[in-house]
């Protein structure tokens, strides 16, 4: 009697998980037959009234049909999900070839630049920064330039209606520096300088430059050469050569323009025009002094190199580009080559 009924739950129970069609019914298949108050957990408790002959048969079979069930709500579970991954891959067909991302790179000036400060990083020299609209001060008056140098003429800058004005120079960050720290100082500054050049090929009215200043006691002409041959070393390799030629600049005296020969710009024997730089001219530390009110850059004290060069020319000697404006055009068939 009892057997019967335990086989008939089972039957019952397997029917019902056949055709439950989602979790929910199989859950209630689950209670209503496993449940505390469910079907086998009612012959469970008449256990107790059994006979000894009964006990272990009916003891056993109840097992077998309680394990049973359990089996099937599980195989139950897992073929509903396997129809739902099957359904939400319906439609997708794996074989077909993925879309690819396209990544980015960065700007090839960022690029040379990033490489540039890692090398003077080597060195010890921090990175320091100025803003682009600046003072006649800061961009003149500070580096020795007197008011009627040509580089001040309303021709060559761009000039705001209040006397300010776009840098001309990141020599600006020079003076910058040194009216906030004193020495020793050993900075670089790269970024934006602007001039009303005519746009054409080889000029921009807005280029990228590197500025290097280097103060403390006993600098000379010696770690000046020493430390740009270094770099420019590191950045075209061992087989750079260097000529320092006598220059001008009002900024620093003596003063000199590199010219460099090598492999890496394509100019084996002949000589390119890459950098400027010289020794802190005295008056520039005076007219700092001044500013800040102190003689914190005592000329009978401390010497100082500088250097400033352009990075958009370099860029373009380094990786063959022939016009300028590719730079700053935003092409991505030009970009997408770096
Ligand atoms: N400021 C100069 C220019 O824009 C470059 C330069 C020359 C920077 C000599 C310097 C320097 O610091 O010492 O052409």
């Amino acid at each position: 009697m009892i057997d019967q009924s335990l086989e008939q739950l089972r039957a019952d129970a397997l029917a019902e998980i056949a055709t439950a069609g989602d979790e929910g019914a199989l859950e209630l298949v689950r209670v209503k037959y496993l449940g505390r108050s469910g079907g086998i957990a009612a012959i469970s408790d008449g256990m107790k009234s059994l006979s000894k002959d009964d006990k272990p048969r009916i003891g056993k079979l109840l097992n077998e049909v309680r394990n049973a069930v359990s089996a099937a709500l599980d195989a139950g579970k897992s073929a509903l999900l396997a129809d739902a991954d099957k359904a939400a891959f319906a439609g997708v067909d794996a074989t077909l070839p993925g879309i690819t991302q396209r990544l980015g790179t960065l700007h090839p000036i960022t690029q040379l630049q990033d490489r540039a400060i890692q090398i003077f990083r080597r060195m010890g020299f921090a990175l320091a920064d100025g803003p682009d609209i600046e003072t006649e001060f800061h961009c003149f008056d500070a580096l020795n330039t007197p008011a009627d140098h040509p580089a001040r003429n309303e021709q060559d800058t761009f000039y705001f209606g209040d006397g300010r004005l776009l840098r001309t120079h990141t020599s600006t960050v020079q003076v910058r520096t040194m009216e906030k720290s004193a020495p020793p100082i050993r900075i670089i500054a790269p970024g934006a300088a602007y001039r009303r050049d005519e746009i054409d090929a080889t000029h921009l009215a807005q280029f990228t430059q590197m500025e290097g200043l280097y103060v403390d006691e006993g600098v000379s002409v010696a770690d000046l050469k020493g430390t740009l041959e270094f770099f420019f070393r590191e950045l075209f390799g061992k087989d750079a050569k260097f000529r320092f030629r006598p220059h001008f600049f009002p900024f620093t005296e003596p003063s000199y323009e590199v010219d460099i020969k090598a492999t890496a710009l394509g100019s084996a024997d002949r000589w390119l025009e890459i950098a400027g730089c010289g020794m802190v001219d005295p008056a520039v530390f005076e007219s700092i002094n001044a500013r800040r009110n102190d003689h914190a850059f005592d000329p009978e004290k401390y010497t100082g190199f500088a250097f400033g060069f352009g990075l958009d020319r370099l860029a373009m000697i380094m990786s063959g580009v022939t016009d300028i404006r590719a730079f700053t055009d935003n092409d991505q068939r030009f970009l997408a080559q770096f």
